[in-house]
């Protein structure tokens, strides 16, 4: 602990603290809750006050939810310890596994993260450390919510949520949903597909990954690089039909992905990505991403009418270019340019 707040006295730390505070705010359905939450959590716990640099007393004490320490495991850790196979026969993919703990014993001791093996792999206090695929390691915001949790009890549920009433709250906040309607229907963030990129493809489409570089240059381990303005995008935000990355997992576009399949993706996860990409690739607080009007992209298929991909229609003038006389049930490249409303204005249709 205290070398947490030591290390949390600069500026860097006061950001990763406020962090937590407005994440767990954003968990709950108001700020007003949230301080409410802040205050039962403080209250119960006894949280050693981290006061030495402190604007907001209540706002330290704020105890980091599993949700939020699931999200890094998810992040960094799961696509090794994940499965029957978790290596050090330690599962990071679920609160039981994690608690259930590894080959070597228990991952954590609830209000003792000096003990807590996971927190040492993590710093690098037990070796090899952890990530083992790093550097880089965990920030140190990161870190602090993981010591944080343990420290604060390590528990699965944040005290006084009630799981499943939130989508619907979302989902009224949203405006797209009456209140009568079922929780499906709230729209899909990045955390809720994050899981899957993380299990079937990073290990490919990382910076270290098991092929070196990223293949394509294409890496799919945190959502500004999934949304980064490739010089050809591969989410086109609400309209998937046109987004190579949900093409290729439905296996429009050949290779199918993941590569190393089958098995693919089965068609939960991947309706669950289509829904996210038609809903606006939502970043993990919800903010739906803009069309990337202008932006090139470059689509394999099967050329289904003169002019439409796979069904989408192209928009054709005097200005595209067709290669090898491309004529319907040819198998296709479509270099095309995407609109503000999501058409697509041929530039070049070659048959393959
Ligand atoms: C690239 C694969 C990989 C990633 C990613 C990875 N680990 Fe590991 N982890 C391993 C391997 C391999 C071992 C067994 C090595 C050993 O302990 O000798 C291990 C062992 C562990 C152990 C000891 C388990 C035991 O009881 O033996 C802990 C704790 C651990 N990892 C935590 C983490 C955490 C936390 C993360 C994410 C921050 C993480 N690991 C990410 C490969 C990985
Ligand atoms: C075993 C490694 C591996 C895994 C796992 C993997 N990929 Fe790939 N990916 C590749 C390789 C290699 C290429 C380049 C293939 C080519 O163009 O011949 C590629 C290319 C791509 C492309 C560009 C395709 C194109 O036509 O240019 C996309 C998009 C993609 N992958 C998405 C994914 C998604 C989404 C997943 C997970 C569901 C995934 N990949 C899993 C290795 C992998």
């Amino acid at each position: 602990m205290k070398r947490l707040y030591s290390a949390a006295t600069g500026i860097f730390g006061l950001i990763g603290l406020s962090l937590w505070a407005v994440c767990s705010i954003h968990a709950t359905a108001s700020a007003a809750e949230g301080l409410l939450l802040v205050q039962e959590v403080s209250g119960r716990l006894h949280t050693p006050p981290a006061s030495q640099a402190s604007p907001s007393p209540q706002v330290l004490n704020a105890a980091p939810s599993y949700e939020q320490v699931n999200s890094i495991l998810q992040q960094r850790c799961i696509m090794c310890h994940t499965g029957p196979q978790a290596v050090g026969n330690l599962r990071l993919d679920s609160y039981a596994g994690l608690m259930a703990g590894g080959s070597k014993g228990p991952a954590v001791v609830p209000r003792s993260p000096e003990k807590s093996e996971l927190l040492r792999r993590i710093r690098g206090d037990s070796q090899p450390r952890m990530p083992m695929n790093g550097p880089p390691w965990l920030t140190e915001e990161e870190t602090s919510i993981i010591e944080q949790w343990i420290a604060t009890g390590a528990i699965d549920a944040p005290i006084g949520e009630n799981q499943s009433a939130r989508p619907q709250e979302e989902a009224r906040k949203e405006g797209t949903s009456p209140s009568g309607e079922t929780s499906a229907s709230a729209p899909l963030r990045y955390t809720d597909v994050a899981p899957i990129f993380q299990k079937r493809c990073v290990r490919c489409h990382m910076a270290q990954g098991s092929l070196g570089t990223p293949p394509e240059g294409i890496r799919l381990d945190n959502y500004t690089a999934i949304l980064a303005a490739w010089e050809r995008p591969i989410v086109i935000p609400g309209y998937p039909e046109i987004s190579l990355l949900f093409r290729t997992i439905k296996g429009v576009s050949l290779p199918r992905m993941p590569m190393d399949g089958p098995p693919y993706l089965n068609d939960q996860d991947t309706e669950r990505i289509s829904r996210w990409i038609a809903q606006g690739a939502r970043s993990a607080d919800g903010k739906a991403a803009a069309v990337p009007a202008g932006a090139n992209i470059r689509l394999k298929g099967t050329l289904t009418g003169r002019w439409a991909l796979d069904g989408v229609a192209l928009a054709v003038d005097s200005g595209t270019r067709m290669d090898k006389n491309p004529a319907p049930g040819n198998s296709v490249e479509v270099r095309a340019v995407v609109q503000a409303d999501g058409s697509l204005r041929a530039v070049r249709i070659k048959r393959l």
